[in-house]
């Protein structure tokens, strides 16, 4: 079936990536392909960004858009098969995914993990019964474990300002109150391996990510160590993942000194995928420095939505 839902449903990145800015310079070249199609998008969660961007992705392409807020807006649906619904779900997704798919012509949805079981979030169970029961495309707004679009909109944007052919890139644990998913360090990962980059990960000893994901990539427990000669520094606070979705207990807060500042970024350039909290993530410095990409990512996630519709649209994955 044709999707977009993970990093391995990109074939070959640097064609993609050249793709999209072609659709960047030209946005509206292949208005056609999305004429009388609908895109249907299924928040289970917040957004800003994705939201509004995939929209506009698909006004370029010229389709139509329905929005809908999960739970909040819809029936409350089960996942589960076999059960009696005599409790708080109303509806099965065997018949919403059914009924969605004669409304739309491709799905996009938005479904975290709730951090409480690592087995249930790495199931991706809303994301995989979307995929099972629908019988139109499905992309990934971000999931329980990936956010696919994020991560092109972020290798498209080192793309655009590297400086060097192979850059080095650090992705670096920043501290955060409250626990956060792993999707954007998985993907953001997965990407950079099919990158002509050298990546590095920083972060406090039990917060490594899925090793699985992270495999041969060297990772450095010294921040200031890891961001020697960096070119890119892509600032991210995750949950623990070997305790699973804890924020672990920091008695010598030694964990809020992690927060990314001008005088550790150096002369690398700044990158986050947003939402950011201020002076606990990253320093305003930071942010309001011309080192920082924060805009062009969130510019960019437009054309990588767009090129993922409109490889869906035209056939070609
Ligand atoms: N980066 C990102 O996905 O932003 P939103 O959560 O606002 O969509």
């Amino acid at each position: 079936m044709k999707k977009y839902t993970a990093i391995h449903d990109i074939t070959d990145l640097h064609a993609w990536i050249e793709e999209a800015r072609h659709l960047k310079k030209d946005p509206f070249a292949f208005e056609h392909l999305g004429k009388r199609k609908t895109l249907c998008m299924l928040f289970f969660n917040p957004s800003l960004r994705t939201r509004i961007s995939t929209e506009k992705a698909a006004r370029n392409l010229g389709m139509e858009v329905i929005i809908l807020n999960v739970g909040s807006d819809s029936w409350v649906l089960e996942f589960e098969d076999g059960t009696v619904m005599n409790a708080g779900s109303s509806e099965h997704i065997r018949e919403a995914a059914g009924v969605l798919s004669q409304y739309a012509d491709v799905l996009a949805v938005r479904a975290f993990p709730e951090l409480k079981s690592r087995t249930a979030d790495e199931d991706e169970r809303i994301l995989t019964s979307f995929i099972q029961h629908a019988s139109i495309p499905v992309v990934n707004m971000e999931s329980a474990t990936a956010h696919p679009l994020q991560a092109l909109s972020d290798a498209i944007t080192i793309s655009e300002q590297q400086k060097t052919s192979r850059p080095k890139v650090v992705l670096s644990w920043a501290p955060h109150p409250k626990a956060l998913p792993h999707a954007v360090a998985n993907s953001f990962v997965q990407i950079m391996k099919r990158m002509p980059v050298d990546l590095t990960i920083t972060h406090p000893e039990g917060y490594d990510l899925n090793p699985e994901v992270t495999g041969a990539i060297p990772i450095n427990y010294n921040q200031e160590e890891a961001l020697q000669e960096a070119d890119f520094v892509y600032v991210k606070n995750w949950s623990s993942y070997l305790d699973y979705g804890k924020v672990l207990e920091d008695p010598q807060g030694v964990h809020a000194k992690w927060i990314m500042t001008k005088e550790k970024l150096g002369k690398a350039q700044f990158m986050h995928c947003l939402p950011v909290r201020r002076n606990v993530v990253v320093e305003d410095a930071v942010l309001d420095s011309t080192q920082s990409l924060v805009l062009e990512q969130a510019n960019n996630r437009t054309y990588a939505a767009q090129l993922a519709l409109k490889k869906i649209l035209a056939d070609e994955i």
